[in-house]
């Protein structure tokens, strides 16, 4: 499959496409970032051509793709272009809607299929992203509740909404406007699973779940993916595991339960 044909798809229809054709909710996390960069694409190179069997995509760190420089970056996105799933960025861009966009301009222009963004800049910081993105056919996962110990502090505080009398949670309005925006995914943490469920109640099927946190960060696959998570997103559980391959194939078999086809289109 070239990556002619795969930019041809929308993104959240291709990474739900390779979803099943892995069996797979599995999302690699990569965030290697030291030593030299040869060592680092070597390595990376390495841990997915031994786990992309069992992933429906790959994520880059920020840190991982300074490290890497652009070529050595391109190369693993056409590594997972090759294997047909597509290949994040996460920037979790936080800036004015020019600035997003530009950032995301450049990410699309190395390859990649979607980025994460914070959408505490509200919609006039991420409109253009959006417009950008989704005239090319790009993603974008929109933050709404952080899988870190301190994620109440932001995304779960209490707010007064505009021309509203009753405070509501920040995470809530967070995954009312991922749906009126038509954003392609959301993250929520894997270690807050009563989170992942009210988030799945607002999004009603419409925008799948992405969940980091699973393992290192204390989080259960098994119990994130009873409350609702669509894509896990694994780093250190697989890429410093003794045996990578093993490990991916154990939670690509997990994340799909007993329901072999439930994921958000
Ligand atoms: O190694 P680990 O499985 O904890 O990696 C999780 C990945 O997901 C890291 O790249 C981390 O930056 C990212 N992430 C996260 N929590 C969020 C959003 C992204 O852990 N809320």
């Amino acid at each position: 499959m070239t990556s002619d044909k795969n930019s041809l798809r929308p993104y959240k229809d291709w990474i739900f496409n390779a979803s099943r054709a892995h069996r797979s909710r599995v999302i690699v996390a990569i965030d290697l970032f030291d030593g030299p960069p040869e060592k680092i694409f070597n390595a990376s190179n390495r841990l997915l051509a031994k786990t992309i069997y069992n992933l429906c995509g790959v994520k880059l760190g920020r840190q991982t793709v300074l490290s890497l420089g652009r070529q050595r970056t391109q190369h693993l996105i056409r590594l997972a272009h090759s294997n047909d799933i597509p290949c994040l960025i996460d920037d979790k861009l936080n800036d004015i809607g020019e600035t997003n966009e530009a950032i995301a301009k450049t990410y699309f222009q190395l390859g990649f299929d979607g980025v994460t963004a914070n959408p505490f800049v509200g919609e006039s910081g991420l409109r253009p992203l959006f417009r950008t993105a989704h005239r090319d056919r790009k993603g974008i996962i929109l933050l709404t509740f952080m899988s870190h110990p301190s994620a109440f502090e932001g995304y779960g505080q209490r707010v007064l909404p505009k021309g509203r009398t009753i405070p509501e949670f920040q995470y809530r309005l967070f995954a009312r406007q991922a749906l009126k925006w038509g954003a392609d995914g959301v993250v929520v943490g894997a270690t807050y699973p009563r989170i992942i469920r009210e988030a799945k109640s607002i999004l009603s099927g419409k925008v799948p779940i992405y969940s980091p946190g699973v393992g290192t960060q204390g989080g259960s696959l098994e119990e994130a993916r009873e409350a609702g998570t669509d894509y896990f997103i694994i780093g250190r559980s697989i890429t410093l595991a003794t045996k990578p391959d093993v490990a991916s194939a154990n939670f690509a078999r997990v994340s799909f339960g007993k329901d072999q086809v439930r994921s958000v289109r």
